[in-house]
């Protein structure tokens, strides 16, 4: 199967420029101006951008937390990434108390098998390092294709890890060539706050941000900087939320050490107020870092526009409302943690920050597509528009006007964290290696097309124009 997408304006990370794109098979074949190729379609793309597909380097499908099970699986998590131009992401494999790695990365490929819509790969999120046996799998690892862990520093007493697996998690990576990913608060601080706050009972969802300060995700994300700095590893901080945590990464990036971060989509359009809102409709944004104060909301923009942060993730977590939120109903500790968004990312970066002025085209592009591939070890395969990448397509009309609504979302969550607003842009066709997965904006793929992606190691090529092994 060939398709050509004629005269589209084609935006990379570095370019933007009309031209045809002529894809064979799987892979971009020919890009230039007037091609004279046949194909078996046409697609005409004039005034339409055609971005290479987004990759969404933080999401968690179908994953047991905070007493429930996110309500996304991978059919319906990955078919809402389609409709939002997303053809690539990475989910966090979580390893169970006592479990190996293997036993954890086993669970979670079941879990995508035969539903998957779109490219995938996998974080080992990192529980337990147990004895040396455990530290010796983990070394392993990126022969997997698994080249990237998270550790949490936060969620006492469920996912938590102490500073001394953090390090050492730190020193196989560097040895090994991962990338240490951290969720940065500080748990421990965070459960004195929060027993205190129970203890006066205050109770609702404001109490949720209320005992998770941006002190301590700044204390926690400078620690994880400074022992990453001594083990020798790369280090990725992932949903930085405010200047407490920008600040440090910031620092860090300016004397060239091998430190990113990531925002996402919520933390530059919710803030602390969301949480106060009456009739318990606050447990929706309830999500770990906390929204901050709208003050934070410039501090990120400027941050993604300098570089300061590398990407934009979703950290696609989705719990109902009704049913799953309202675990919490009496006490703010028992909302399960998360908010959906995976559908989101694209159409509310470019209109907030393209089409408002906040950052250039070539940068959106570089912070949803390219700097996550690059990170994640996915890139030139994927992240770019490039003769050899994958013909992972996003044919985008900027004029295209939606209402962004849980009433027309794909993913199931009954509840949108923007339900309402007004975008202009939005993904008409979407391609994923040469396949038609979204057409005139609707999902036409079939479960299973999607494929794991084996990543590089930290910094290493992903190679183009081979077949991605299964
Ligand atoms: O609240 C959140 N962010 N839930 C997902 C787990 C995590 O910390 O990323
Ligand atoms: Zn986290
Ligand atoms: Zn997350």
């Amino acid at each position: 199967m060939s398709i050509l997408v004629r005269g589209g304006r084609i935006v990379t990370a570095a370019d933007d420029f009309v031209a045809d794109v002529l894809v064979e098979g799987e892979r971009v074949a020919l890009i230039g101006t007037d091609l004279d190729a046949a194909a078996d379609r046409t697609i005409d793309a004039a005034g339409k951008y055609v971005l290479p597909g987004c990759i969404d380097p933080h999401t968690h499908l179908d994953m047991p937390f905070g007493g429930t099970v996110t309500i996304d699986d991978f059919e319906s998590g990955q078919g809402s990434a389609a409709c939002g131009g997303t053809t690539c992401h990475v989910d966090f494999c979580i390893q169970g108390k006592g479990q190996t790695f293997a036993e954890a990365l086993e669970g979670w490929h079941a879990k995508a098998n035969g539903k998957t819509l779109i490219d995938y790969g996998f974080h080992i999120a990192i529980t337990d390092l147990g004895d040396d046996e455990r530290l010796a799998e983990l070394a392993t690892l990126p022969e997997q294709g698994i080249t990237s862990y998270k550790l949490f520093m936060a969620y006492k007493n469920v996912l938590q890890v102490d500073d001394e697996t953090l390090f050492r998690a730190m020193e196989v990576a560097a040895a090994s060539g991962a990338l240490v990913m951290v969720h940065a608060e500080n748990g421990d601080a965070i459960d004195v706050l929060v027993r205190e706050a129970l203890d006066r009972g205050d109770t609702d969802p404001i109490h949720h941000a209320l005992t998770r300060p941006p002190e301590l995700e700044g204390e926690a994300t400078n620690r994880a900087i400074q022992l990453a700095r001594i083990a020798g590893s790369p280090l990725y901080v992932v949903h930085v939320t405010c200047r407490e945590a920008v600040d440090p990464i910031r620092r860090a990036r300016e004397q060239g050490w091998d430190v990113w971060g990531e925002t996402c989509t919520q933390y530059f359009f919710r803030s602390i107020d969301d949480l106060a809102q009456p009739g318990f409709e606050g447990a929706k944004y309830v999500y770990s870092p906390p929204a901050r104060d709208a003050t934070n909301h410039d501090v990120l923009w400027n941050a993604v526009r300098t570089d300061a942060l590398s990407a934009i993730s979703t950290d696609h977590c989705a719990f109902l409302w009704d049913g799953q939120k309202t675990l919490g109903k009496d006490d703010f500790t028992k909302i399960p943690n998360g908010g959906p968004g995976l559908e989101d990312r694209l159409r509310m970066i470019h209109h907030f920050g393209v089409r408002e002025g906040r950052i250039s085209l070539n940068r959106m592009v570089d912070l949803l597509a390219t700097q996550p591939a690059k990170l994640f070890g996915l890139y030139p395969r994927k992240g770019t528009v490039a003769v050899g990448a994958d013909a992972d397509l996003v044919v985008f009309d900027p004029e295209r006007r939606q209402t962004i609504s849980a009433s027309s979302h794909h993913s199931k969550c009954d509840y949108s964290l923007y339900e309402g607003t007004e975008v202009a842009g939005a993904p008409e066709l979407v391609l994923l290696r040469g396949n038609v997965l979204v057409e005139d904006g609707d999902l036409v793929g079939t479960p299973g097309i999607g494929r794991f992606v084996r990543r590089a190691r930290f910094g290493e090529p992903l190679e183009t124009g081979a077949a991605i092994p299964s």
